[in-house]
């Protein structure tokens, strides 16, 4: 599907948000082989998590309209083919963990872009665990049991954190993880939650196994990958107001906001009153932008690694040169996201300069409408249909229909809010 979006003179309204899909993926995955029923809303209705849903489904948890059945640490069944995760990364991952304590084995499959992504951050530690698995095409589990290990992840990485604390669930003794400052917590809160001995400190978590889980019923909040969109669009709009309602706001999440306001973007933060595992708030973000350039450095990425196509719209629309450096993950993402921003953007008119671990963006340049590729990756087609609001002159993205893995009712929500 081919998408135009031409500029709009103003922005208003209040886009629904989807649910957060990290949070989504894990209320689902945790539940499954937690003790009892838990019912959950806001969950992300994307292509991403009803992947995790249908594998979870072939793994014999019932999954209904707004609740699910867990079937406790051992009660999952052997799936009569192959496990299908689409083209979502944090599902291969994070059911690799899973399946690799498991007494059957399980073979895991993705489509082309999820095919390309690098497993052995997954399944080097996962081996050293004492787990069953070969390659090509990719099996996991079937063997002795685990055994707890103490390991540095040589990449910060949530997904490789949290595959590690599910098949902690399984091992025998500690499961302890280093080396994921900065990366979002959503799997140790939730595990706690649950009942699970899991110690925590800003450089190691560690999960004790063989204890059962309780079912946690999870409200989801609306999710800040999303809403990024939405507050740089407003941001760099000279007539914008966008409200956002009951968007997650966990700290290892949400660097964008601190980040956003440093760069004189005008975003109000209410927080709402405590209600579930994780911090929610609404925001309203006005047309509005400083006149220094962006700078993220490795210290922030981890903080705001989804958020980074969406701010390179953002830097291509501030003054002087921004710089984004440490940011080397984000060609192993969907796509080479260092790669696709910078083609699609300079084909807007931007200087971009590819960077082999981010860009230099030399801001100001007015861009114009052009036809470009979001390469199949959805934040790329989100990002650039951001940057096609202040293009002069019709811009027409590529493989538009990709929204679908995170935010499928972004194109109607895009047309809702231009007036
Ligand atoms: C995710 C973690 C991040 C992020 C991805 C979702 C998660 O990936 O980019 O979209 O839900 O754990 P990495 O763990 O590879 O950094």
């Amino acid at each position: 599907m081919l998408a135009r979006v031409s500029p709009p003179r103003r922005l208003r309204g209040s886009p629904r948000l989807p649910g957060d899909k990290s949070i989504s993926h894990r209320a689902l995955i945790l539940n499954a082989i937690a003790e009892g029923r838990a019912t959950l809303s806001g969950l992300s209705r994307g292509a991403d998590v009803l992947s995790t849903a249908s594998c979870l489904g072939a793994l014999g948890v019932v999954i209904e309209e707004g609740a699910i059945t867990g079937v406790g640490l051992d009660g999952l069944q052997p799936p009569t083919q192959a496990l299908d995760c689409g083209n979502s990364g944090t599902t291969m991952r994070l059911l690799a963990g899973l399946l690799a304590g498991q007494r059957f084995s399980s073979e895991l499959i993705g489509d082309e872009s999820l095919s390309r992504r690098p497993m052995d951050r997954v399944l080097e530690p996962l081996r050293l665990m004492g787990a069953r698995l070969s390659r090509d095409p990719l099996r996991v589990g079937g063997g002795e049991g685990l055994q707890g290990i103490e390991f540095r992840m040589p990449v910060a990485s949530a997904q490789v954190k949290s595959a590690l604390l599910l098949a902690g669930l399984y091992a025998r003794g500690e499961t302890a993880v280093r080396g994921g400052e900065g990366t979002r917590n959503h799997t140790e809160l939730m595990l706690q939650k649950m009942g699970a001995t899991v110690t925590t400190t800003p450089s190691r978590v560690a999960v004790l196994g063989g204890q059962p889980l309780r079912a946690l019923d999870v409200d989801v909040p609306g999710d800040l990958s999303a809403a990024a969109f939405w507050l740089v669009a407003a941001a760099i709009h000279p007539d914008a107001v966008i409200e956002l309602r009951a968007v997650g706001t966990n700290p290892t999440r949400s660097g964008l906001l601190p980040m956003l306001s440093q760069l004189g973007a005008r975003i109000q933060i209410m927080p709402r009153p405590a209600a579930g595992v994780e911090p929610v708030a609404d925001l309203v973000a006005d047309s509005g932008l400083g006149d220094e350039p962006l700078r993220v450095g490795p210290q922030q990425t981890a903080g705001l690694i989804d958020e980074l196509p969406a701010l390179a719209v953002l830097a291509a629309c501030l003054p002087g040169v921004s710089l984004v450096t440490g940011a080397s993950e984000l060609k192993v993402k969907e796509s080479d996201r260092l790669a696709a921003m910078a083609r699609g953007l300079a084909a807007m008119g931007a200087a971009v300069e590819e960077l082999p671990d981010g860009w230099r963006i030399q801001g100001g340049r007015p861009l114009h409408g052009a036809r470009v590729d979001s390469l199949g990756d959805h934040r790329i087609a989100m990002a650039l249909a951001i940057a096609a609001l202040v293009a002069e002159g019709n811009t027409e993205i590529e493989q538009a229909e990709c929204v679908e893995i995170s935010y499928p009712g972004f194109w109607s929500d895009l047309e809702g809010v231009c007036c």
